[in-house]
């Protein structure tokens, strides 16, 4: 493992100061707590952004080896950071590919984004020359997601003897919402994707909106006639022993007694997720409220643990998003609570075991995103939970292809054939509850986060 060189924005570990000290926290993000497990011990080198001056101050003592990781920080000038990561990645990129344009008033491709997108390819270039100057000759380069997509053309042209993967996280935008964007910016994209050895997705869905985009003649042309890579799907799972380990532990149970004693022993609608647009909390919640609403037998009998928690409050469209959550949220609480029940139980806090807790005691856990590259909270979900409980999922997440077979599927858009869905959950019968929950942990357990990473490993070496 010592020639593999991974590449991502977040590292496997970030440091906060403390009087002055830096001092280790978990990194964020899903993708770094998948990959750091199945890499901890190998020798891997790890390059990725610098995030604050804890992190800065650890490079500085040269705190940045962890599970045998090695980690080389890049250290991105913070208006470029800025403009690369809040701009360009994540308010342009993961909107486009995530479909979530609001395009009467947005996006606006002024002097101050052009700006941006310069600053995105300089963050870019800062991760291309740490590979070139320190991958060893003829190293795999895992390049993971969005933030990174114009690596592959600067390491073909300055190192061709790495064998080079991207792996995308989330969808790929379709051909028609790529146009949004700039002749010049969809461009520079496809054409840095290009340059990789090959590009990997979750899904066939989402690997074929990246070859189509080649063939669109607008595009293509943006391109510069460039051909697309070579392509591979490999979905992700969770690694099911760290899982379930977790989900056992002291801190886990805690919170676990905690939750039952707030619920009280009425049933539990769950969701655990950012507070992120792709995941469609305010439909979620109003369907819960049409539930409610057109089926009274559930008033008091069902609690909707809401455990979902802020991310990205740098980007104005995340803020005002939340808060349009927690409006919805308080007005059904005033509209159906009692002096005795609480319709939605919300608490923002980022709290680990207190999601698995939910992960383990729901009935019924709602994941309806309105596009998603995979959604590990149902995989997960499906393996922790221990009540027979029921996945209702969105066609659009990628975690639809190989869950079809034992989730209730929802159109995410539909909200009135949500709150069907939650009740058609929340009335079945014991045997199909448990048939289902089986179906829907072999499904996951069929595929695990080991697998994923050697699918990228037998890509790059074709
Ligand atoms: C998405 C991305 C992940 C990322 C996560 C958190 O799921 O695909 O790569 O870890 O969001 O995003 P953040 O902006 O907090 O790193």
């Amino acid at each position: 493992m010592t020639d593999i060189v991974v590449v991502s924005n977040r590292g496997p570990v970030s440091f906060r100061l403390e009087g002055g000290r830096p001092v280790p926290s978990a990194a964020g993000g899903g993708l770094a707590g998948t990959l750091r497990p199945l890499l901890a011990g190998s020798g891997t080198t790890w390059v990725a952004a610098m995030l604050g001056e804890g992190d800065r101050a650890a490079a500085a003592e040269g705190l940045m080896e962890t599970d045998g990781i090695r980690v080389v920080p890049v250290d991105v000038e913070p208006a470029a950071y800025q403009m690369a990561y809040d701009v360009i990645a994540n308010g342009t990129l993961w909107f486009a590919h995530h479909h979530l344009f609001d395009l009467a008033r947005r996006p606006r491709f002024d002097w101050h984004w052009h700006e941006a997108w310069a600053g995105f390819r300089r963050y870019n270039r800062e991760f291309a020359n740490a590979v070139i100057e320190g991958a060893p000759e003829g190293a795999t380069v895992l390049v993971q997601d969005y933030h990174l997509s114009l690596l592959g053309s600067m390491l073909a042209d300055a190192r061709p003897d790495l064998s080079t993967v991207h792996f995308l996280h989330t969808p790929f935008a379709e051909p028609d919402m790529l146009g949004v964007l700039p002749a010049s910016a969809s461009g520079e994209l496809l054409g840095g994707l290009a340059g990789f050895g090959a590009c990997g997705f979750h899904t066939e869905a989402w690997a074929s909106c990246f070859r189509r985009a080649f063939e669109d003649p607008a595009l293509a042309e943006a391109a510069g006639g460039t051909h697309a890579p070579r392509t591979f799907v490999a979905p992700l799972g969770p690694a099911p022993g760290a899982l379930a380990a977790s989900a056992r532990d002291g801190a886990t149970r805690a919170a676990l007694k905690r939750l039952e004693e707030a619920v009280g022993g009425r049933r539990i609608v769950a969701r655990v997720d950012r507070i992120e647009l792709s995941k469609n909390l305010l439909r979620g919640f109003q369907a819960f409220e049409e539930l409610l609403e057109t089926r009274p037998r559930w008033r008091g009998e069902v609690v909707f643990v809401a455990f979902v928690y802020p991310s990205r409050e740098s980007l104005a469209e995340y803020t005002g998003y939340r808060s349009e959550v927690e409006h919805a949220i308080e007005r059904i609480n005033e509209r159906f609570g009692t002096a005795e029940w609480t319709p939605i139980l919300y608490d923002p806090a980022d709290d680990y075991p207190r999601s698995l807790a939910a992960l383990v005691s729901y009935d019924v856990l709602l994941v309806n995103p309105v596009r998603d590259g995979m959604n590990m909270v149902a995989k997960e979900g499906a393996l922790v939970n221990e009540r027979d409980g029921v996945v209702v999922l969105s066609r659009r997440a990628g975690a639809w292809d190989e869950l079809s077979g034992s989730a209730l599927g929802v159109n995410p858009f539909d909200i009135t054939g949500t709150a069907e869905a939650l009740e058609v959950a929340l009335l079945m019968r014991p045997e199909e509850r448990r048939a289902r929950a089986e179906g829907l942990s072999a499904a996951v357990r069929a595929r695990t986060a080991t697998d994923w990473l050697d699918d990228q490993l037998a890509a790059a070496r074709r």
